[in-house]
């Protein structure tokens, strides 16, 4: 017998006091609900319906392939979210019901292909996941009586002595088909928050004498997250999963504590990660790369063998047995090939560096291609935007682009071209060519001599500066 399951996503996370819906918080770069509707996808449900509301188009756009939707206009509670879901539904037959919230971004696929399995066995009203956790502030208490479960009392409607329960509800579940749907339609909403509980279902379960199968899982897997300090700390756990499956595949990473590498980053093996790095977006570290420290990294290659350290990168291409850093900025487009290297305090956006090419220190290259084994000195610009548009500037294979060199785009020059220390490039320069555009140097001889010699007369006169 298979399921059905349902992704309650429509609240707006009060708790955040944010506009983003709460689902779309992100937990290792990616939106706290597609954490979920994954895992609940490995247990192989015959449908995925994802119960949306708060900021629907932005949450709708966020749901991964294979998953249908329907929409709670009113936030009336968990149970009326679940009615919405089942009415979309239709005819469920003898289907199960898996129920999950949207906000429990730590979920295993594990631990759910487990749950919706024990319950098949047991033939279960309900099986339902379960915590013991220091503090259950916040979180629905499981009621036992003689160690069966008898019912789930929310933070909000619980007495004192509930509330020193210390074993709080997942909110996760796999309920009976046969009697769900009429058990949702009872529910009333009789409680402090004058919400339809889906929780209350489980007491419904337990009045008719159906078992109810309550496993207890680590705190860590089950966490709901309603405010930003929670956020934060489910942030700690996803990164240290992280990081614990990279080291296993022969990452080195150096502290996995500093360490900030996002779900869908790809790293390779024999890749050394140091610490104050953040990884994101499809970046994918090569083998042999050795990043770090301090790397910002969103949907760029970082080359085998490369060498990238305290830079900026965003949207680049850097090929195998690279250089970069330190203080590098390479924004989108930049295209590295084999052993380039851009130094320190050097900007690149939207260029190409050939094989073996060069912008050690200082210099901005954007809109530009940098032949093969050309060097470009310290210091030197392209002056790609004339305050109207952008222009291309070509620097050709070998050229050697003398230190302070301004090029004034369009401009060209060509291959095994020299362009003069300071000089201000405005026309191509012609294969193995040398351009200077500069005044001659002039020479005053004894001009310090006379100038000392001034300043002494003046003593005493204008002692203030
Ligand atoms: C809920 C459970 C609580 C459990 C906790 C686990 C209820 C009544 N309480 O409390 O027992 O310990 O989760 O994390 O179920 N949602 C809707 N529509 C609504 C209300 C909520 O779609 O009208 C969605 C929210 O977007 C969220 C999920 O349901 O993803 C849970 O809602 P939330 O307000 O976070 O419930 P909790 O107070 O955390
Ligand atoms: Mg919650």
């Amino acid at each position: 017998m298979s399921h059905v399951a349902v992704v309650l996503a429509a609240g707006q996370g009060t708790r955040m006091k944010s506009e983003l819906p709460k689902v779309l918080h992100r937990v290792a770069g990616r939106p706290m609900v597609q954490w979920v509707v994954e895992a609940v996808q490995a247990t192989a449900p015959e449908r995925v319906i994802v119960v949306v509301g708060h900021g629907a188009d932005a949450v709708i756009a966020a749901l991964p392939e294979g998953v249908e939707w329907c929409v709670q206009e009113e936030r009336r509670g968990t149970g009326h979210a679940t009615q919405i879901a089942l009415a979309h539904a239709g005819d469920i037959g003898s289907h199960a019901v898996m129920v999950l919230p949207g906000d429990t971004p730590l979920i295993t696929a594990d631990v759910l292909v487990d749950l919706v399995e024990r319950h098949r066995r047991a033939g279960a009203g309900v099986s339902m996941l379960t915590a013991e956790i220091a503090d259950p502030t916040g979180y629905g208490r499981v009621i036992r009586h003689d160690g069966a479960v008898r019912g789930i009392v929310e933070h909000k409607d619980a007495d004192e002595h509930q509330r020193r329960v210390r074993e709080i509800n997942a909110g996760m579940y796999v309920f009976d088909g046969s009697t769900f749907v009429s058990d949702l339609a009872g529910l009333r909403a009789e409680n402090t928050q004058a919400e339809l509980y889906v929780t209350d279902v489980v007491a419904a379960v337990a009045d008719r004498g159906d078992p109810i199968e309550a496993q207890v899982v680590g705190e860590e897997l089950v966490a709901g997250i309603n405010t930003h300090e929670q956020l934060a700390a489910a942030n700690v756990v996803a990164r240290r999963r992280i990081s614990s499956q990279l080291m296993s595949d022969g990452v080195s990473v150096i502290d996995p504590g500093h360490t900030y590498v996002d779900a869908d980053v790809a790293i390779g093996a024999g890749a050394v990660i140091y610490p104050g790095c953040h990884l994101e977006g499809a970046t994918v570290i090569e083998s042999g790369a050795v990043v770090g420290p301090d790397v910002f990294a969103l949907d760029t290659r970082i080359g085998r063998g490369s060498r990238v350290w305290y830079s900026v990168l965003r949207g680049a291409d850097i090929g195998p047995e690279c250089e970069v850093g330190p203080y590098t900025t390479l924004r989108p487009g930049t295209v590295m090939r084999r052993s380039a290297k851009v130094g320190s305090f050097v900007e690149i956006k939207k260029s190409t560096l050939g094989e073996g090419a060069k912008v050690p220190h200082l210099s901005y290259m954007g809109d530009a291609t940098i032949g093969a084994n050309a060097n470009v000195g310290a210091g030197s610009i392209t002056c790609n935007y004339d305050g109207y548009s952008k222009h291309e500037t070509h620097i050709g294979e070998g050229a050697f682009v003398g230190s302070d060199t301004m090029l004034v785009a369009p401009v060209t020059v060509g291959d095994g071209a020299i362009t003069g220390a300071g000089s201000v490039i405005t026309r191509d320069v012609e294969a193995g060519s040398l351009a200077v555009e500069r005044n001659e140097q002039r020479s005053v001889p004894g001009y310090a001599a006379r100038r000392a010699e001034r300043y002494r007369g003046a003593e005493g006169e204008t002692k203030e500066h």
